[in-house]
């Protein structure tokens, strides 16, 4: 299934921004309390609004009964208080309706047990009449606000995949072949790409081919890599569905859909961002993780990636607690605004959230919203306003870019393909892998594009540092862009078992790593993981953990060796020099301290340095630019004062920064700089 060529983007169009605001649900509450709604939106600031992400069953009651009263009056009302409407498409949530008269269109999970109606997603992304009747309400909504003056903007459905992505019903099993059909052409094809050579596996007709369900062995790799990529795509197919849907109508409203960019594995995201006008994504902050912000900052860099460096959205995130994880720890006061303005300094051009007014009944009763239960005597509801008022502030920096010289290359296929089961070891997980290394960029002051594997050597040229943390799938096509990216003089730090395999899973022919032998200069005899637990001394003095390879430079110069365990005697990290750059290869995941020293290495001979040198450890600085102004995001996430170098003023609180500028504890600031001059 082709994906079509960028849209001619209507990029941000009328949203207003800084875009500030949530998800309104009225269909929740009595009309009265929606003026309530209204005046509160209007005291906070808010100035733009998802209205009706689930709200289905409010809109079409009854199967082909269609009922836009009370969205009418919403639309009118936010309309009238001057609040923008980003107008959702229901899709996210069928009406039970729907799964009574279609319940051949529920999900059906790997055992071939039909799931139920009771939550949301409850249906299959392959599904005829999911497919139609998502286009009639669409059509509705469509016809029905595509020109009011108030909708600014089109959210297709809600975190697409999210609770259904991979369905293994009858519906789904047609899809799939057919998907085959179009990517490998021919069964003989199929049979090559999957290896079915092996145990027997080789298909004599299309209808033996199913997606990978319950087996009594394990299921062959290529076959689930094939139905992961495929999952991806069916939800795909759902969104452009709807999007062009509602682009007859409105051609020139920008339409997005929310990502989950850097916490959810399913949906391959660098397909699906050319396809929307503007990327958004939804963060919510892993409560358990004392260093959540540095998740967060993954999240808003791969964001910024997707959106290809321009200004993305952040659709949702919470004001304080959420009620999904087990142990959901309240945000501290001033923590709502450092984690909006982190993301503001990592390109999003406002800050929204889940949800508008906290709900009284549901599943998410408990996650806290803009407006929450106690109403307005709330500390959360002043924090809000305080955000409100400082977004206002700082809205200077619309439609500005955020300064970076690394990139850090991620690829979803290599995600799927790296995780799945009969693997050299468990211990070697993608996420990990990317997130140890971002947080060693983080720790050091420095901001990374999180960017497609699939870049060209031109894309690239723009940064003066590529890492590659255990890119395990490779195409020709990357081992080519970051051989001509170093042989042009840029800088490479590839990390342990990338490069080993094709698209399809198959082990490229050779020593390992087929892809990048020659970029690297040297060979692999074998992969050594450790077991559980186990560690590895090198003769720097710093400890690898889980993972080494027998190392044979052939070119490359070796710089640190392993003193003990498997590989002892050989290398663990080496460097060559190909053309007029250098690339550097580790071949154990370093301890968190060792891993600071490797990177901090490459980065300075790259000549990259942090955004503002010295600024302390726990402190984050990024800097937005726009032409000659440029704007410095400082903010403290320790509980001591923090001073940095900057001039300029802090168009929050207004103080002056002249040589130098003190954060209190927690603090935070937006700095219109000035040239020290
Ligand atoms: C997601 C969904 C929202 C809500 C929040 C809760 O982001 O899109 O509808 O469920 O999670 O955190």
């Amino acid at each position: 299934m082709p994906v079509d060529p960028p849209r001619s983007a209507s990029g941000w169009g009328r949203i207003p921004r800084l875009t500030f605001g949530g998800d309104y649900n009225p269909e929740q509450w009595d009309p009265q309390v929606w003026k309530e709604d209204v005046r509160l939106m209007q005291e906070a600031g808010v100035n733009l609004v998802t209205l009706g992400v689930f709200a289905w069953s409010w809109i079409e009651p009854e199967q082909d009964r269609f009922d836009f009263s009370g969205m009418d009056q919403v639309v009118e009302l936010l309309h009238s208080g001057g609040i923008r409407i980003d107008l959702a498409t229901p899709s996210a949530s069928p009406p039970p309706w729907f799964s009574e008269n279609f319940p051949e269109a529920l999900p059906m999970d790997q055992y071939g047990r039909r799931l139920r109606h009771g939550s949301r997603q409850a249906f299959c992304a392959s599904s005829g009449a999911y497919r139609e009747r998502t286009a009639m309400v669409v059509e509705q909504l469509a016809q029905r606000y595509a020109h009011h003056p108030a909708v600014v903007m089109w959210h297709v459905g809600n975190e697409f995949g999210g609770y259904n992505i991979h369905c293994y019903c009858p519906s789904s099993a047609a899809a799939f072949r057919s998907w085959l059909m179009h990517r490998h052409g021919s069964l003989e094809d199929l049979n090559q790409a999957w290896g079915t050579s092996f145990w027997s596996q080789r298909y004599s007709a299309w209808s033996q081919v199913y997606p990978p369900g319950s087996t009594p062995g394990r299921v062959n790799p290529a076959q689930q890599l094939d139905f992961y990529r495929f999952s991806s795509d069916a939800q795909l197919e759902c969104y452009r569905a709807e999007r062009d849907l509602i682009s007859r109508y409105a051609p020139q409203t920008p339409v997005t859909t929310n990502f989950m960019a850097g916490t959810f594995k399913w949906v391959d995201y660098f397909r699906w961002a050319p396809e929307v006008d503007l990327v958004s994504n939804d963060h919510y902050l892993v409560a358990a993780d004392p260093d959540n912000h540095i998740g967060l900052a993954l999240s808003a860099d791969l964001s910024r990636g997707l959106a290809a460096g321009r200004p993305w959205l952040l659709m949702e995130h919470s004001t304080s607690a959420v009620q999904w994880q087990p142990r959901n720890v309240a945000k501290r006061p001033g923590e709502l605004l450092r984690n909006s303005l982190a993301h503001v300094a990592r390109g999003s051009d406002g800050a929204c959230f889940f949800q508008w007014r906290q709900s009284d009944s549901g599943v998410e009763k408990w996650h806290s919203a803009m407006l929450p239960h106690g109403g307005t005597a709330t500390r959360n509801w002043r924090e809000v306003k305080q955000l409100g008022a400082v977004l206002n502030a700082a809205a200077e920096v619309a439609g500005s870019t955020v300064e970076r010289e690394v990139a850090l290359l991620w690829d979803y296929e290599s995600f799927w393909a790296l995780e799945m089961d009969a693997r050299p070891s468990v211990d070697m997980r993608y996420a990990s892998e990317v997130s140890a290394w971002h947080r060693a960029l983080w720790k050091q002051g420095v901001t990374c594009d999180i960017v497609s594997a699939n870049m060209t050597a031109a894309d690239l040229s723009s940064y003066r540092l590529v890492l590659v943390p255990s890119l395990y799938l490779m195409r020709q096509s990357t081992a080519d862009a970051l051989t001509a990216y170093t042989q042009a003089g840029g800088h490479v730090v590839v990390g342990p078992f990338s490069g080993v395999v094709d698209a399809q899973d198959r082990v490229l022919p050779g020593s390992y790593p087929g892809m990048l032998r020659d970029l690297l200069g040297l060979r692999i005899d074998e992969f050594l993981p450790l077991a559980e637990n186990a560690a590895v001394a090198l003769d720097d003095g710093s400890v690898g953990h889980f993972w080494t390879e027998r190392v044979e430079a052939r070119g490359a110069t070796v710089e640190v060796t392993f003193t003990n365990g498997p590989a002892a005697g050989g290398p663990a990290v080496l460097h060559h020099r190909v053309g007029r750059g250098l690339v550097r290869y580790a071949a154990t995941r370093f301890e968190a301290a060792a891993l600071d020293g490797l990177l901090t290495r490459a980065l300075d001979e790259a000549g990259c340095a942090p955004c503002v040198p010295g600024a302390g450890e726990g402190v984050e600085a990024v800097r937005r630019l726009n032409g000659e102004r440029s704007w410095l995001f400082v903010l403290n996430h320790t509980d001591r004062p923090a001073r940095i170098d900057c001039h300029g003023v802090d168009l929050l609180s207004g103080g002056e920064a002249d040589g130098s500028f003190s954060l209190a504890p927690g603090g935070a600031a937006v700095i219109r700089e000035q040239s020290a001059g």
